[in-house]
């Protein structure tokens, strides 16, 4: 599996991977260099998932300012393969060269996706109706927070990554 930044011509790809995103807003990604946007390719060189780091410039209480992770998704055939953890562990590392301290915003009802982070360092903040401009299926999500440096080596950055 390779972790590697997305290109424009990936659009398409991840295309059928968005949840909530919209194409124009991973383009948006795309062009920011403030921001991340990671495929995960398979052997075969399909696009099997996807993910984005987005900075916040202001508070928006609780939810502060700051690098987010966001838009995490695999393809349901290749789920529960750490594919999820990659694509996050490398958003982190390239994170730890802007910040000590990463955000996510999360569903209360998305067991899989608190499990992943939690195994990853983060804790929970405090649930909320909205974080930013995120709203929830249920009503509730939970922000989510880790302190970066801490795993120092575990991740080749991914600026060493091809392509
Ligand atoms: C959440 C999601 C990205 C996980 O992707 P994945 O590649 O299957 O995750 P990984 O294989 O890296 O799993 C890492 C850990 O996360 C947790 N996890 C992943 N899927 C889980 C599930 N369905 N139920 C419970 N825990 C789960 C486990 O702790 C897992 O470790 P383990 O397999 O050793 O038990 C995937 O289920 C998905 O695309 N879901 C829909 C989109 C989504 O909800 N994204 C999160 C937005 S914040």
């Amino acid at each position: 599996m390779l972790i590697r930044r997305a290109e424009p011509e990936d659009v398409a790809s991840i295309a059928p991977l968005l949840r909530g995103s919209s194409l124009a807003s991973v383009e948006e990604a795309l062009a920011d260099p403030d921001r991340l946007v990671l495929v995960a390719q398979a052997p075969d060189g399909d696009v099997v998932g996807w993910a984005k780091t987005h900075h916040w410039h202001h508070d928006d209480p609780p939810a502060p300012a700051g690098h987010y992770l966001g838009g995490v998704t695999v393809a349901e055939s290749w789920r529960r393969q750490g594919i999820a953890v990659a694509l996050t562990e490398h958003r982190m590392a390239w994170l730890e060269a802007r910040t000590d301290v990463v955000w996510c915003v999360t569903n209360a009802r998305n067991v899989a996706s608190l499990a992943l982070h939690a195994g990853l360092g983060f804790d929970e903040v405090t649930r909320g109706a909205r974080f930013h401009t995120t709203t929830f299926d249920g009503g509730v999500g939970v922000l989510l927070c880790a302190r970066l440096g801490l795993r120092a080596g575990t991740t080749a950055p991914v600026d060493t990554l091809a392509p």
